[in-house]
């Protein structure tokens, strides 16, 4: 497994494995990799030749300076697992590479509609972020295949949006979200909750389970102010709480095939997020 931080370079290796007529699937990360990272490369594997990994932690997408600076970074041991999950190559830019002109000057690429609510609102120049580095990445390393987590929904349909409105010749796929045994989403950030906030983050998908067995087209808007409610009762400061169509994040009517349930809420300095999905009758 090589590990790459110019551009050039991984070009190059890129290269070789499409004149071998090799099909490439991208993994991109901000690293700190857990399982749900792993269950994406898995399944990567599945679907192309060439597993390649990006790792960067993009100063684009912060909205706030201390959640970047306290973003955890451990590039040695996110290497070591990638090398024990047989990825063929990892790509680890420089911020200096990635935004010569600094972030500033970087152009930024927004999806309306999609990316207006929700984390978009909350999170303001977030998903701008996302998108322009996720499009530096498919523009160096020319992926057939790029996979994408559900876990982060709203990104997932952004960059669906993003790569068809800019005509990417690039498969996007989405890898189901992992979550710790008592139901919590993996994410980089869980490392943030001490043991009492820990205890309380899985209340999260227990209110989502809830909204999903509860469900009928009249009682949204009263299954919403409960879970909002009961997640503030045990001391989370909730964002939103919405149940929404799947495809396009508007609200539900007769024509929505399935739904999606979306929650952010503050469990004291540490933000997260989580979904789930369920098909209507
Ligand atoms: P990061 O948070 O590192 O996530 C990388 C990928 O892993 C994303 O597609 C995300 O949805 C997925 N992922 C995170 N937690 C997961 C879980 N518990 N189960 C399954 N998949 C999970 O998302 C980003 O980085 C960045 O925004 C990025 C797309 C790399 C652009 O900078």
């Amino acid at each position: 497994m090589k590990v790459y931080s110019e551009a050039n370079s991984v070009r190059e290796h890129i290269n070789t494995w499409k004149a071998k007529g090799e099909k490439i699937v991208l993994v991109p990360t901000m690293g700190h990799l857990h399982q749900g990272h792993a269950s994406l490369i898995k399944l990567a594997k599945t679907l192309g030749q060439r597993v390649l990994v990006s790792i960067f932690v993009n100063p684009l997408q912060f909205n706030q300076q201390s959640d970047f600076t306290d973003y955890p970074r451990t590039m040695q041991s996110d290497i070591e697992q990638l090398r024990l999950l047989h990825v063929d190559a990892v790509f680890t830019p420089s911020a200096e590479s990635l935004y010569p002109q600094g972030i500033h000057l970087a152009p930024k690429i927004f999806i309306p509609e999609l990316a207006e609510e929700f984390d978009g609102h909350y999170r303001p120049g977030h998903f701008e972020g996302v998108c322009t580095v996720v499009c530096k990445l498919f523009n160096i390393l020319t992926p057939d295949i790029a996979v994408f987590g559900n876990k982060d929904y709203q990104q997932l349909l952004i960059i669906r949006r993003m790569t068809y409105e800019l005509n990417f010749n690039i498969d996007i796929i989405a890898g189901t979200t992992v979550r710790e045994s008592d139901g919590l989403a993996m994410s980089s950030r869980n490392t943030h909750l001490n043991s009492q906030q820990r205890a309380i983050a899985k209340l999260l998908y227990t209110s989502l389970n809830q909204v999903e067995s509860q469900f009928s087209s009249d009682n949204i808007s009263l299954l919403e102010d409960s879970a909002r409610s009961q997640l503030e009762q045990v001391g989370m400061k909730v964002e939103y709480f919405s149940i929404r169509d799947a495809i396009n994040l508007q609200p539900i009517d007769n024509t929505t095939k399935k739904a999606v349930v979306l929650v952010a809420a503050w469990l004291g300095d540490t933000r997260l997020i989580d979904n789930t999905l369920f098909p209507l009758p």
